[in-house]
Order: C-alpha cells, then sequence, then structure tokens
C-alpha cells in the first residue's frame, strides 16, 4: 500500500522474513489475517479516505471481499496500469540484470545448436535443455516452445513427440530469468536444405525486424513501429500470416508495458526494454518468428540479444 509518505508490503508469514532482509525503506506487514483484514486494518490505522486499486488485477470476488472488510468509509478507486507505467522504464541495474539473463541464452542457444538433430523429437530436446539450464544453476523466465516442422505454424505451439525430419526447420522461443529479469528470443534452426519459400519467408521476416527495430527511438509511437514490420510484410503479401502484436516490453514480467501492438496507445521512451519478434505462419506448413531485445537509448534502440 502505497501512501503520501510510507510505503507497506503486505505479506504472510511464508515471505515475511525474506522481505524485510532485501525491502530496505518498505514497512513489511506480516499478515496474520486474510490479505483483506490486513489492508483494512492498515486504512484504519492510517485514516485512509481514498484507496485506489489495479481493477486489472482484482478479482471481482476480491474486490468483494475487500469492500467487505473495510471497517471505515473508504473510497475505492480503481486505477490502472500505475505500477506497469513505472516498470516500463528501466534503471541500469534493470537492464545489467537482462542483460546477464541473456548471456545465458545465448549460451543455450550456442548448446542447441549441438543437440537438434534428425531423429530426435521435441521433448527430448526440451529434457536436455532443462538439465543444461539447470546444471548451470539458471532458470526459465516461461516454458520454453520447441515447435519442428509443421508446428511451427503455431505461433505458441505446445512441446510434441514429434522427432525431427531431415529438412526440417525448429523454432526455439525461450527466455532466462535473472533476479527475477527476464530475456525471451525466438531463433530458427534449419536442418539440411532450405526450400525456396522457407528462406523468401525468413529473408522477409528478418528485413520487417530490422525495418521496425530501425524506427525505434524516444518519441515514437509504439504502434507506428508494429506498422513499419507489418506494412512490410503485407507488400510482400505475407500480411495475412502475422498474426500477433509486434513486441512487447519485458523486465519482471515476460510481457509487459508497452505493447508494440496496432492497438497500442503507448509512446517510446529511454529505457524500455523491447522484444521485436514479427512472425509469418503458413498453416499446415511452417512458421518462421525471429524475436530480439532491444534498449531504447537516445540515439534509437540498442539491440541487447545480438546475432547468435
Ligand atoms: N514467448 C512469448 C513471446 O514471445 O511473447
Ligand atoms: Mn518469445
Ligand atoms: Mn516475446
Amino acid at each position: 500500500m502505497i501512501l503520501p509518505r510510507h510505503v507497506y508490503y503486505l505479506t504472510d508469514s511464508r515471505y515475511s522474513l525474506d522481505a524485510r532482509r532485501h525491502f530496505g525503506r518498505i514497512n513489511v506487514v506480516e499478515c496474520k489475517k486474510s490479505a483483506f483484514d490486513s489492508v483494512a486494518d492498515l486504512v484504519s490505522k492510517r485514516k485512509v479516505h481514498s484507496l485506489g486499486f489495479d481493477e486489472r488485477h482484482l478479482v471481482v470476488v476480491s474486490f468483494r471481499r475487500l469492500k467487505k472488510a473495510l471497517t471505515r468509509k473508504v473510497r475505492l478507486i480503481g486505477t490502472q496500469g500505475l505500477i506497469e507505467n513505472i516498470r516500463a522504464v528501466k534503471r541500469e541495474n534493470e537492464v545489467a540484470a537482462i542483460r546477464k539473463a541473456l548471456c545465458f541464452h545465448n549460451e543455450c542457444y550456442q548448446y542447441l545448436k549441438t543437440i537438434i538433430r534428425p531423429g530426435q523429437a521435441e521433448h527430448q530436446i526440451l529434457e536436455k535443455l532443462e538439465r543444461f539450464v539447470l546444471r548451470h544453476q539458471q532458470i526459465f523466465s516461461f516454458p520454453p516452445i520447441i515447435a519442428s516442422g509443421p508446428n511451427s505454424c503455431l505461433p505458441h505451439a505446445r512441446i510434441s513427440d514429434r522427432k525431427i525430419k531431415k529438412n526440417d526447420l525448429v523454432l526455439v522461443d525461450m527466455g532466462i530469468e535473472v533476479n527475477g529479469y527476464k530475456s525471451d528470443l525466438t531463433r530458427m534452426f534449419f536442418l539440411g536444405k532450405i526450400p525456396h519459400l522457407v528462406r523468401e519467408v525468413c529473408e522477409a521476416v528478418a528485413q520487417a525486424q530490422r525495418l521496425a527495430i530501425a524506427q525505434i527511438k524516444p518519441g515514437v509511437l509504439a504502434k507506428d513501429v508494429d506498422s513499419c514490420a507489418r506494412n512490410f510484410l503485407k507488400e510482400k503479401k505475407l500480411g495475412a500470416y502475422f498474426s500477433h502484436s509486434l513486441g512487447h516490453g519485458i523486465g519482471l514480467e515476460v510481457h509487459e508495458k508497452p505493447g508494440l501492438s496496432p492497438r497500442s496507445p503507448s509512446v517510446l521512451e529511454k529505457g524500455m526494454v523491447l522484444t521485436v519478434e514479427p512472425g509469418v505462419y503458413i498453416p499446415g506448413r511452417f512458421g518462421v518468428r525471429i524475436e530480439d531485445m532491444v534498449l531504447v537509448t537516445s540515439q534509437g534502440a540498442k539491440v541487447l540479444s545480438g546475432l547468435i
């Protein structure tokens, strides 16, 4: 709870000790009752008149319980994105954690190059990748997507027991987490011959990504970056196969503000960290997505992930 002069972090006994150890000037309150009763006690103690809450995170049943628990008359005000907007711009230490995640992420892709082979099933590759990550005492930021052959036409394919074939392509979308900060990249692996259409699609997706990255700088509308990639793919007659948004902010969560989408109201600011991930998915045949992470600087976008 954020008050004009004090900040309270309410948690239960499972986390209170850890929170006290790490939270510096934030007052840690260990909830002995329900979270709602503990909020109500604090509201009474600090004589709060108006209480804002994030209406995208408080489900209706919790809102009702909070209202019921309050013992004094309090105006409840629904808000959106107060914290997310602050979080969209990263501090140096946050970018440093993201860079660290990307550093090990790079090693994962180098390792994948040595194990993605015909005859291996997707879940066998996942098993090896998981062991590699654990052996290095690292963690994933989300369950990896390993989609081979026609499975790659599903943007968020589930891992299957499909065995990789001689001339397959394999899409790997994964992320690593360091101190809570996440990475999220997608790379394509090719085994053997690359069919002409696949090559053309890959070149178009890579060019769409380059053009979009070149647009990124402070003051630019996020939706204009999206339309830059989208329009290019339309020109190449591939627009109908680019079904999701171009990218998203990333930090403590894999998907955070700002969204790079046709509907995004966001304006880019220095210090934002974004993914740029155009994709073309031809139903039943194959899909290609290339996802990189960039930092918005005063000069433009600095690619953090580089070529892997
Ligand atoms: N891996 C989820 C995404 O690329 O947004
Ligand atoms: Mn991804
Ligand atoms: Mn992503």
